[in-house]
């Protein structure tokens, strides 16, 4: 299928005079049937999405940053009871990970290619090389620091094209004994929602089991446990080690299962899939419409990656939305991607409260809503705009 013209997602434009070279990419998801991996077909340069001024500053949502110091003192307590471990990140953008390894006094190093996001780790404490992962990369590490106990790529993953390229850079980095955790949103969890907003250039792959496994195999490493969680509508987290070194958990062979029956290997289900985005796109639209017909002002709340689909896919304009607001300072005083709506500080959502609020971090629910309280509690409404499409 197609969702069309597409802008990367998380550039943010700075000016109108930037709109006339703005870049676009076609935004087509297919199914390997060979690898059953769901990924893109076209995908931009990754110099085009990873750079000195990328947008996502991991550490502003506090509930990921409490989420990822647990996801830290549980990996320390299975795997890094050894002498002297070595934990290692890919995509560890602004430390929000690994300065937890770093307060316990544990040797670690990311790897970070969007230099803005990695200085801000440093300031932290965090050891990064600016880098972009692969096998030249894994070998230098290992030179210098020796083998990793852990190797870890939290919403990472899913950015980089070249697969076999980290597979085989783990394969070197790791010990026989080391572990990989991958975590990142599933595809299970897309399918079954219908949120296609998963999908665009930095998220080319959408996980699952079986394809993760596909992909590693080659380099000799197997998904041995797997665990689910809620954050960013649904992530699996995979532990992968070197093939045959320890048993498949009872957990992963229930989900191995579930995919089964969830038909994630059948194309059938992603035509299904293509249909209920449609059904999904119309709704948003006729309710987003409908405030419009009454006069009303209708406003976006996070200017998030994944909004970029939506906004562009369903056509969303100025004209639907005045503004977007959004937490992040370097996105505010922007236009967003491919549609032009001006992003704005929260401060202007409190000066000039909407009737409605298209809430595109929808996975940041309990957090937005519980900050905005008093302007639901005063008849402003959240309209949903993937999963269950509605005004609330
Ligand atoms: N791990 C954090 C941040 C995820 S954002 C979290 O879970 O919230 C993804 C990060 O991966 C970005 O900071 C991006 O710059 C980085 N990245 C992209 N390609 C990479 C590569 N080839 N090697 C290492 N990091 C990469
Ligand atoms: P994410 O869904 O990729 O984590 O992005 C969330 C976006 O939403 C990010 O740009 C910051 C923004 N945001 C707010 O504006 N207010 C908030 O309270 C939260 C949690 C996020």
């Amino acid at each position: 299928m197609s969702f069309g013209r597409m802008p990367i997602a998380n550039a943010f434009l700075r000016g109108k005079a930037e709109f006339a070279t703005e870049y676009f990419y076609e935004l087509k998801p297919a199914l390997c049937p060979a690898c059953k991996c769901f990924q893109i077909v076209e995908i931009p340069r990754p110099e085009q999405m990873f750079h000195d001024h990328y947008a996502y500053f991991a550490s502003t949502s506090s509930v990921m940053s409490r989420h990822f110091a647990a996801m830290a003192q549980d990996l320390m307590a299975r795997y890094l009871t050894g002498p002297d471990p070595f934990v290692t990140e890919i995509g560890s953008n602004d430390g929000i990970t690994l300065q937890n390894f770093a307060k316990a006094g544990l040797r670690h190093l990311g790897i970070e290619p969007s230099a803005n996001v990695a200085d801000a780790a440093r300031a932290r404490g965090v050891a990064t090389l600016s880098a972009f992962f692969g096998v030249e990369t894994a070998t230098s590490i290992v030179a210098e620091h020796g083998n990793a106990d852990l190797f870890i790529a939290t919403n990472t993953m899913h950015h980089i094209e070249d697969i076999n390229a980290v597979a085989a850079g783990v394969a070197i980095l790791l010990k026989p004994s080391g572990v990989m955790i991958q975590e990142d949103p599933y595809l299970g969890d897309m399918v079954e929602d219908c949120a296609y907003d998963q999908v665009y250039a930095e998220h080319m792959y959408i996980w699952s089991i079986t394809a993760l496994n596909n992909a590693f195999g080659r380099h000799g490493l197997e998904v041995f446990h797997v665990e689910h969680n809620h954050h960013h509508g649904g992530c699996m987290r995979y532990h992968l080690g070197r093939k045959g070194f320890r048993p498949p958990s009872p957990e992963l062979n229930a989900a191995l299962a579930k995919e089964q029956s969830l038909g994630l290997d059948r194309p059938d289900t992603y035509d299904r899939f293509k249909a209920r985005c449609e059904e999904s796109r119309d709704r948003l639209m006729a309710l987003i419409d409908g405030y419009k017909r009454q006069g009303k002002r209708v406003v976006g709340y996070g200017a998030t990656a994944k909004s970029a689909t939506v906004i562009n896919w369903c056509g969303i304009t100025p004209d639907h939305l005045d503004w977007i607001s959004d937490s992040t300072p370097a996105k505010q005083n922007t236009f967003s991607p491919g549609a032009h709506i001006p992003v704005v500080a929260p401060e202007r959502f409190r000066a000039e409260p909407p009737d409605a609020a298209v809430l595109f971090a929808w996975n940041h629910f309990n957090e937005i809503d519980a900050k905005e309280r008093s302007w639901r509690d005063a008849g402003g409404k959240w309209i949903l705009p993937v999963r269950k499409v509605e005004a609330i």
